[in-house]
């Protein structure tokens, strides 16, 4: 059977979905399922089985672009077996590259852009009459989700804002997804009350400086506040978590905020990305290491329980030895919980781009070692004196590799495995840590 009949005829359309890049981007990748599913389409886990493959894209890094446009190279035999499999990409990539897109892969039939995913269905419609469309416009978005689709029954990811307007010159980001827009406090905790009145306890809201929320509502929302009203009133939130921090926004009414209500998260994802002043000026951060600093001990002391983990960029253009020994000395100072090292890949259109990518690859390879190794010893050391303690984990289901144990998270965001003869999933556990390895523990129940 084709997919225009498919498309067109009683039974159920069905589509693939695929998404490759962060958090926000997983979000607007459920809106998307939501809509299908609004649509009467039905979910497949498998190409071959599918009308529509979509592929909802990053393009933070070369490495993220290549994988989609592998993706669709693979597709190519796919569709010249019917012609009338409908294949789209959408997301970020789709609105960096718009219809280059259809020169680099001539079989793709619909390119979507960050603002016009809620349309989808539509957008679908019109592949049947038009053999290309491209859909990168702007428009207004309404954020309407289909509440059960979420990665879990107690677990959901909201977008609290959109955009960036940060242009740290490396960065993408602020080209593929536009200027900062916050949603009103008042849709997000109603939105929140319906999750949590649907079974969610851990809730993720998120933004790519997500302490810059509601400076552009300009009725005095904060982060903090938006924090404050989801703790006071949804009491049965087991735990609330909020990214990406950035530094130069973090204040102290945040640090009070985290400090006056348990059930906030006490791990906070603040990447720096350099420990050297001269390269963290040349990205255009917007502050210094000394600067960077102060905000780690600003939260500290207000609750010296948080953790921190962060992002490094190595082999950003002109990063010299020095530079990246004063990353390492950063690394070990802060004492991180974890961290995410990428190696720097240029992105065309922003600022850094301009400039020579100077590094070998196998330098920063080497960069990108070192600090995992630093990170490992430093994990390691901040774990074993927890072993024989007794915490509270959140509970998220089976763990993925070793079955009969259950996966969870304290509010530090450690990972803890542990036994249990009933399913936990959703629930808050008592567990003794019992031996760790630099990224979990394992337990047992009290
Ligand atoms: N908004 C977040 C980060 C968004 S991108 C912030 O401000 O920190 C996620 C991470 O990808 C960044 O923290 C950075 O470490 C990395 N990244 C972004 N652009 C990159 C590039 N061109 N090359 C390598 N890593 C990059
Ligand atoms: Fe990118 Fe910088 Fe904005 Fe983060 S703050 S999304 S790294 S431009
Ligand atoms: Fe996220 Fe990648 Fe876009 S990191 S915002 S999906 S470029």
């Amino acid at each position: 059977m084709h997919s225009t009949d498919a498309l067109t005829s009683d039974r159920a359309p069905k589509f693939f979905m695929e998404d490759m890049g962060c958090h926000m981007n997983r979000v607007d990748a459920e809106l998307v399922v939501g809509r299908l599913n609004g649509g009467g389409f039905e979910r497949v886990e498998r190409t071959d089985d599918a009308d529509v493959v979509l592929y909802y894209t990053c393009s933070v890094r070369e490495h993220a672009e290549d994988k989609v446009y592998g993706r669709l190279g693979a597709l190519k035999r796919l569709k010249k077996e019917r012609p009338n499999l409908v294949i789209g990409v959408m997301g970020c990539m789709a609105q960096n590259h718009k219809d280059l897109i259809f020169e680099r892969a001539p079989h793709v039939d619909l390119v979507v852009g960050t603002n016009r995913f809620e349309d989808v269905v539509a957008l679908l419609e019109e592949t049947q009459h038009s053999r290309r469309v491209l859909a990168v416009d702007e428009k207004e978005l309404t954020f309407e989700r289909d509440l059960g689709v979420r990665p879990k029954r107690h677990q959901a990811f909201v977008t609290a804002m959109r955009g960036c307007n940060k242009f740290c010159t490396f960065c993408i980001v602020p080209f593929t997804q536009g200027r900062e827009r916050s949603r009103p406090a008042d849709d997000l905790v109603e939105e929140a009350r319906r999750l949590v009145d649907d079974g969610v306890v851990d809730l993720t809201i998120l933004g790519q400086r997500i302490d810059t929320y509601g400076l552009d509502l300009d009725d005095g929302s904060t982060l903090a506040k938006l924090l404050g009203r989801l703790h006071e009133e949804l009491p049965s939130l087991a735990r609330i978590t909020f990214i990406t921090s950035h530094p130069n926004h973090m204040t102290e009414e945040l640090a009070r905020t985290i400090a006056d209500h348990p059930r906030i998260s006490r791990y906070l994802h603040l990447p720096v990305q350099s420990g050297s002043d001269r390269i963290l000026r040349e990205m255009n951060r917007g502050y210094t290491v000394d600067e960077y600093r102060r905000k780690v001990e600003l939260m500290h002391r207000f609750e010296p329980r948080i953790s921190f983990a962060t992002d490094f960029i190595v082999g950003f253009p002109g990063e010299t030895e020095e530079d990246f020994a004063a990353t390492r000395k950063l690394l070990f100072d802060v004492d991180f919980q974890n961290c995410f090292v990428f190696k720097y890949s240029p992105r065309a259109g922003t600022r850094a781009f301009d400039r020579e990518d100077d590094v070998p690859l196998e330098e920063k390879e080497r960069r990108n070692q070192v600090l995992l190794t630093d990170q490992r010893a430093i994990s390691s050391a901040k774990n074993l004196p927890r072993i024989g303690t007794v915490v509270d984990v959140l509970v998220e289901g089976l763990s993925k590799n070793d079955e009969g144990r259950y996966t969870g998270r304290t509010d530090q965001n450690l990972i803890v495995h542990f036994p249990a003869g009933r399913d936990l999933t959703g629930r808050t556990a008592r567990i003794r840590l019992l031996s760790c390895s630099s990224v979990s523990f394992i337990g047992e129940l009290v």
